[in-house]
């Protein structure tokens, strides 16, 4: 790519929290803009007029009508899942044991794991999306195939092995020792490379000894630094679950809490059906929330709570969690968002739907310094959208009143057809 490029078009400029502001105050569509490209990053930002006139030599990409983002951060997935997304009729633990865990033993095999890893970062950048927090299997070398393909396109990403030393199936086990030894290996070979980060990956804790969890912990108090990673409260039989294995624990997180696994720096997915308690400590610590709507409705987990949520000030990202979600695209999960939000009467605003995919994900990742929006200084990530992707969008999308109107069309039935080009690092994906 020529560099400096500069992009042109319509850019939507994420200016602040829309669930703190009047949404389209927060985040604004901005008409005839551009963005610069130079060595990965984000130049300038700005009406296109004032570019071309500030930067003479840049070669101009001129994308009309199309509707230049931040690239979407999937904060939540599993891309040792990929193949078998999409399976029939089983809630969380069955599907994890008819499906999941026997597609995760195949990924001992480095070759296999490669191979899935590069189709699983194929797929996402076909859907816009440009940064993944992944779980992996409990294979060092899946934590390996993984992190090459992403280093090898440029691309920044956060991966774990995932941890489990009991109630998983033979050969899908590890000790609490070698989940510890393990993890810091890939940490120290992985964390803070090119765009790399570790996420420490209990993956819940009915698959964790309490034991695990406290070595993870010890892991995680000697990194701070990194992310850590798990499932919370996902279905209520998983929640009784965990209170019959910890019998002591006085709710689902006081699990990872009492393990030295709750923090600033952690990740927990799903959080459907929490106590009071859990939300005011995952408040009090800073901890971040995913919302994966598409696997909410796809396992029959339940309705995440976003608009109360977020009134509390809770961080919240969100995810596709592929392959218990239904789909690699942001967009679709974006859509999901929306109805979920309806069911529970609070439906979201276009504006808030594209800043939980980009910057409210960022922030969730601690990464909203470097990823998640347009402006000077950032990452080169960016997905192009075009707003009229197919005839049943187009045909809508003409009687929009306005811009918010036209964007929340392609929210609601775009897929991988809506996403024009994924710049990732300041190059065309794929
Ligand atoms: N809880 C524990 N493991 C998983 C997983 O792989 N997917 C989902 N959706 N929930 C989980
Ligand atoms: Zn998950």
């Amino acid at each position: 790519m020529p560099d400096p490029t500069l992009l042109t078009g319509r850019v939507l400029n994420t200016l602040s929290d829309p669930f703190r502001e009047p949404a389209e105050e927060a985040l604004r569509i901005e008409d005839d803009w551009g963005v610069v490209l130079e060595r990965g990053r984000i130049a300038a930002a700005g009406p296109a007029g004032d570019l071309r006139r500030d930067w003479p030599t840049a070669t101009e990409i001129a994308y009309g009508r199309d509707l230049i983002c931040p690239g979407f951060v999937d904060a939540h997935a599993h891309y040792p899942q990929t193949a078998i997304i999409a399976s029939w009729g089983k809630r969380l633990i069955d599907w994890l044991n008819s499906y999941t865990f026997p597609e995760e033993m195949r990924f001992g095999d480095a070759d296999y794991a490669a191979e899935i890893a590069a189709r699983y970062l194929d797929l996402t950048a076909a859907n816009g999306t440009t940064t993944i927090c992944t779980f992996c299997t409990i294979h060092p070398a899946s934590v390996d195939a993984i992190m090459s393909e992403a280093q090898s396109r440029g691309q920044r990403l956060v991966a774990g092995k995932t941890c489990m030393d009991r109630n998983a199936p033979e050969g899908l086990k590890d000790t609490a020792q070698s989940a510890y030894d393990d993890s810091k290996a890939l940490l120290e070979k992985w964390h803070g490379r090119d765009r790399l980060s570790y996420a420490l990956t209990p993956r819940f804790s009915p698959t964790s000894t309490p034991d695990q969890l406290s070595a993870l912990g010890a892991l995680w108090a000697e990194h701070p630094d990194c992310l850590m990673q798990t499932h919370l409260s996902e279905q209520t039989d998983e929640i009784d679950w965990v209170k019959s294995l910890y019998p002591s624990a006085r709710d689902y997180l006081d699990t990872y809490e009492s393990h030295g696994l709750l923090g600033p720096n952690g990740l927990y997915g799903h959080a459907i059906h929490l106590e009071a308690r859990e939300r005011d400590r995952l408040k009090e610590t800073g901890a971040a929330l995913v919302h994966c709507p598409t696997s909410n409705t796809f396992i029959g987990s339940g309705l995440f709570d976003m608009a109360g949520l977020a009134d509390e000030g809770q961080r919240i990202g969100l995810a596709t969690d592929t392959g218990g979600g239904s789909s690699f695209s942001m967009l679709r999960t974006m859509a999901a968002a929306y109805e979920i939000g309806q069911l529970r009467g609070t439906p979201l605003h276009a504006a808030q739907l594209l800043w939980l995919a980009t910057r409210g994900s960022a922030q969730a990742l601690r990464m909203d310094d470097r990823i998640g929006s347009i402006r000077t200084g950032m990452e080169a990530d960016l997905v192009v959208l075009d707003l009229g992707s197919t005839p049943a969008i187009q045909q809508r999308a003409e009687r929009a009143d306005d811009a918010w109107e036209e964007v929340f069309a392609t929210i609601m039935m775009g897929d991988d057809r809506a996403v024009r080009a994924t710049w990732i690092g300041g190059k065309v994906a794929g």
